[in-house]
C-alpha cells in the first residue's frame, strides 16, 4: 500500500526486519493496559494489531499523557520498532515479535464508552444492528466484508476474461415477476403511478440480448418483499448473467468456472469440476428437496415394491390410488428422545403431513437380548414384507425407520424436511468440511397453485419449455412439461438459478396465456418484450447467482446478514437509520398518497409486529 500523510506502515506490517526504524501508525486503541506504570496499547487498524509501549523511564511526560487513552480512541503514534522482551512475544499475531516504543502521539478523536464490547460475542442482534458501524469493527465481520470483496473481484475478472460486459440496468422499473411482492416507489411526475424496484434485472438482460450485446453481467441489486430467513434479505445482490447463442451446457460450464474462481479467491480451495448433475425428479425422490444436501445419506427410499400387495390397507390403498409409500432409515437413532420425536412430527405437519404422527419402526434389543421391531405397524406386515423391508432399508439394531404414505409431493416435502432435521439432531455434519456442489436440471415448467386454482411458472414466465415437451404444452398437459431450467446448489443451499429463455414472440405469448395473463395485460405489462421479440431476438439464456449466499458459504457463516455491511433485521428494518420511516404529510401530498393505516396497539420501536 502507498504510504500517506498519516501513517508510514499499517498495524500488521511491522516485523523484526523493521527493528530500529522510526514508524508512524494510525488506528484505534484496541486495548490499553497499565503494567506498573508502563502503558501498553494494542493499536488496531483494518489490517491488524501492533503493540505500542509507553515507558516512564524513557519518556515520563508521554507516559503520563498515555494514561488518558481509552478503548476505541483514534490515535496517531510515532515511535521506534523494538524487539519485545524475551518471554513477552505473542505468536498469535503477525507483529508479535516486536513493539513500538512511543516517542509521541496525537489523539485524533476521543471515543465514548461503546454500547458493547467488541471482543465479546453479542447475542443481542438489535444492538448489533443499531450500532452496525461498531459491529463491523470486529475482526470477524471485517474479514467477511473483505472476503466478499475478494469474491466479487474474482467474479468480475472471470466474467471479463470470458468476454462478458458489465451493464447497469434501472432500479426504477416495471414489476418483474420472480415470485415475490414488489417494493413500489410512487412517481411524483406521473401522479398515482408507481415504479417497482427490480426483483431481478430479468427482462432488461433479455432486452440486452435483443440489443446484440451477446454477453452481459451485472453485480445487481435486487429487491423482494418476501418473508425473511437466514439466507434471504429484502434487498440482496445477484451476479446476473445472460448470453446469446448458448445452450444449457454453455451456461453450466461458465458458471462452474465462475463459482470455482470465487471459492478459490475467497477460501483458497480448488473446487473439483464438473459438478454432479441431478434431475429435479431424482433430487425430490432421493432427498425430498430441489436443493439437496448430499453431505450425508439418510436418503428417501421408494417402498412401492415391498408394499404393492400389502395387507396393510393404508399403504396398499395409497399405492393403488397413485400415491407413494416412502421411508427413511435413520441409522443408529433408535435412542431418539421424546422431545426430538415431537419436534420431527411438528416439522412434518408444517411440511404438509395430514396425520399427527409419522409411522415409524424402532429396532432395539429387549432385556433378553432379542431384537425387537417396536412399531404400531409391524404387526400388519407379512413375513415376506418384513424380510423385504429389512433387506431394502438395510435395517439393523438401533435403527429408526420413518414412513410416509401419501402424494408424491407431500412425501417428498415431508420426508425431505424430516431428513434434514434428523441430520441436525444426529449432528451428522458436525465436522464436515465438504463442499458438495451440484446442478439440479429438468425442472418442471409449471406448477399448479391450489389456492388460486391456476398454473404458475416454477422459475419465471420467460423460461423455455424443453423442445420435446412442447406437444404436452399444446395438449394442455401442463404438469408434465419440463423446462430448460437449472439451479446450482451447494450443501443444501440454492446458490443460483437460471434457464434458457423463450425468444419467440408467439411461444412467449402462449406461455403468458397458460399463466392466465390476459391479452390486455400482455400488452400492458410485457408489450416491450413481445415487441422486442418481433425484431430479431437471438436464442439466449442465463443465470443469476446469489452473491450474499456465496459470500456466506465461503465465509462459513450461518446467515447472509454476517456478510452484508448494512443488512435489514428479521422484521426487514434498518435499526441504525431507523428505516423504514414515516413520511410527513406534505411529502405524501406531493405524491397524492394518503395513508389509511391505523396502528395497532402492539407496535415496536423496531417496526410493526408481523401481524400488524
Ligand atoms: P432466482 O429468483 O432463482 O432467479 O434468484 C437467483 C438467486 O438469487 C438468490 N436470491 C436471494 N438471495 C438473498 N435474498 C433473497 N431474498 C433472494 N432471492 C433470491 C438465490 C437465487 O438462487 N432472474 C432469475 C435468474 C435467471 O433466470 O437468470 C432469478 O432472479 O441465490
Amino acid at each position: 500500500m502507498i504510504p500517506n500523510a498519516y501513517r508510514s506502515h499499517h498495524c500488521n506490517e511491522v516485523r523484526e526486519s523493521h527493528i530500529g526504524q522510526s514508524v508512524q501508525l494510525c488506528g484505534w486503541v484496541n486495548s490499553a493496559r497499565d503494567h506498573g506504570g508502563v502503558i501498553f496499547i494494542d493499536l488496531r487498524d483494518r489490517e491488524g494489531l501492533t503493540q505500542v509501549v509507553f515507558r516512564p523511564e524513557e519518556n515520563p511526560e508521554l507516559a503520563a499523557k498515555s494514561h488518558d487513552l481509552r478503548d476505541e480512541d483514534v490515535l496517531q503514534v510515532q515511535g521506534k520498532v523494538s524487539a519485545r522482551l524475551e518471554g513477552t512475544e505473542n505468536s498469535k499475531i503477525g507483529t508479535g515479535e516486536v513493539e513500538i516504543v512511543a516517542t509521541g502521539f496525537t489523539i485524533l478523536n476521543k471515543a465514548d464508552v461503546l454500547p458493547f464490547q467488541l471482543d465479546r460475542e453479542l447475542s443481542n442482534e438489535d444492538l448489533r444492528m443499531k450500532y452496525r458501524y461498531l459491529d463491523l469493527r470486529r475482526e470477524r465481520l471485517n474479514r467477511n466484508i473483505r472476503t466478499r470483496h475478494k469474491i466479487t473481484t474474482a467474479a468480475r475478472n472471470h466474467l471479463d476474461a470470458e468476454g462478458f460486459i458489465e451493464v447497469e440496468t434501472p432500479i426504477l422499473s416495471n414489476p418483474t415477476p420472480e415470485g415475490a411482492r414488489d417494493f413500489l416507489v410512487p412517481a411524483r411526475l406521473s401522479p398515482s403511478k408507481f415504479f417497482a424496484l427490480p426483483q431481478a434485472p430479468q427482462q432488461y438482460k433479455q432486452l440486452l440480448m435483443v440489443a446484440g450485446l451477446e454477453r452481459y453481467f451485472q453485480i445487481a441489486r435486487c429487491f423482494r418483499d418476501e418473508d425473511l430467513r437466514a439466507d434471504r434479505q429484502p434487498e440482496f445482490t445477484q451476479i446476473d448473467i445472460e448470453a446469446s447463442f448458448v445452450k444449457q451446457d454453455d451456461i453450466v460450464t461458465l458458471v462452474e468456472g465462475l463459482v470455482a474462481a470465487m471459492f478459490k479467491a475467497g477460501r483458497g480451495v480448488d473446487v473439483p469440476l464438473p459438478f454432479l448433475r441431478m434431475t429435479y425428479q431424482e433430487a425430490m425422490d432421493r432427498y425430498g428437496s430441489d436443493k439437496p444436501d448430499t453431505r450425508f445419506g439418510l436418503e428417501i427410499t421408494n417402498m412401492a415394491d415391498v408394499f404393492a400387495n400389502s395387507g396393510f390397507k393404508i399403504f396398499k390403498g395409497t399405492l393403488d390410488s397413485g400415491g407413494v409409500v416412502r421411508a427413511i432409515n435413520a441409522k443408529g437413532f433408535a435412542g431418539i428422545t421424546t422431545g426430538q420425536m415431537i419436534r420431527l412430527n411438528e416439522l412434518a405437519i408444517e411440511a404438509g403431513m395430514k396425520v399427527k404422527q409419522l409411522a415409524f419402526i424402532k429396532v432395539e434389543r429387549d432385556a433378553n437380548g432379542v431384537l425387537e421391531y417396536k412399531s404400531p405397524l409391524w404387526k400388519f406386515f407379512s413375513e415376506e414384507e418384513k424380510v423385504a423391508l429389512i433387506a431394502k432399508l438395510g435395517i439393523e439394531e438401533n435403527d429408526l425407520v420413518f414412513f410416509y404414505a401419501g402424494s408424491w409431493e407431500d412425501a417428498s416435502n415431508i420426508l425431505g424436511r424430516v431428513r434434514l432435521e434428523i441430520a441436525s439432531m444426529q449432528q451428522l455434519l458436525k465436522d464436515s468440511t465438504a463442499l458438495n456442489f451440484l446442478w439440479v436440471v429438468d425442472f418442471p415448467l409449471l406448477a399448479h397453485d391450489a389456492d388460486s386454482q391456476s398454473w404458475v411458472a416454477v422459475h419465471h414466465p420467460f423460461t423455455r419449455p424443453k423442445a420435446e415437451d412442447i406437444p404436452l404444452l399444446d395438449a394442455g398437459d401442463y404438469g408434465k412439461v419440463r423446462a430448460e431450467a437449472y439451479d446450482v446448489v451447494l450443501n443444501g443451499y440454492e446458490l443460483g438459478g437460471g434457464s434458457i429463455r423463450i425468444h419467440e414472440g408467439d411461444l412467449q405469448s402462449k406461455m403468458f396465456t397458460v399463466l392466465g395473463v390476459s391479452e390486455e395485460e400482455k400488452v400492458h405489462k410485457f408489450g416491450h418484450l413481445l415487441d422486442a421479440f418481433r425484431f430479431g431476438a437471438p436464442p439466449h439464456g442465463g443465470l443469476a447467482l446469489g452473491l450474499d449466499r456465496i459470500a456466506m458459504l465461503v465465509s462459513g457463516e450461518q446467515s447472509i446478514r454476517e456478510v452484508i455491511a448494512f443488512p435489514k433485521n428479521n422484521r426487514a428494518c434498518d435499526l441504525m437509520t431507523d428505516s423504514p420511516t414515516s413520511i410527513d404529510f406534505k411529502q405524501l401530498r406531493e405524491l397524492y398518497i394518503q395513508s389509511t393505516y391505523k396502528p395497532k396497539a402492539k407496535e415496536t420501536e423496531a417496526g410493526a409486529t408481523p401481524e400488524a
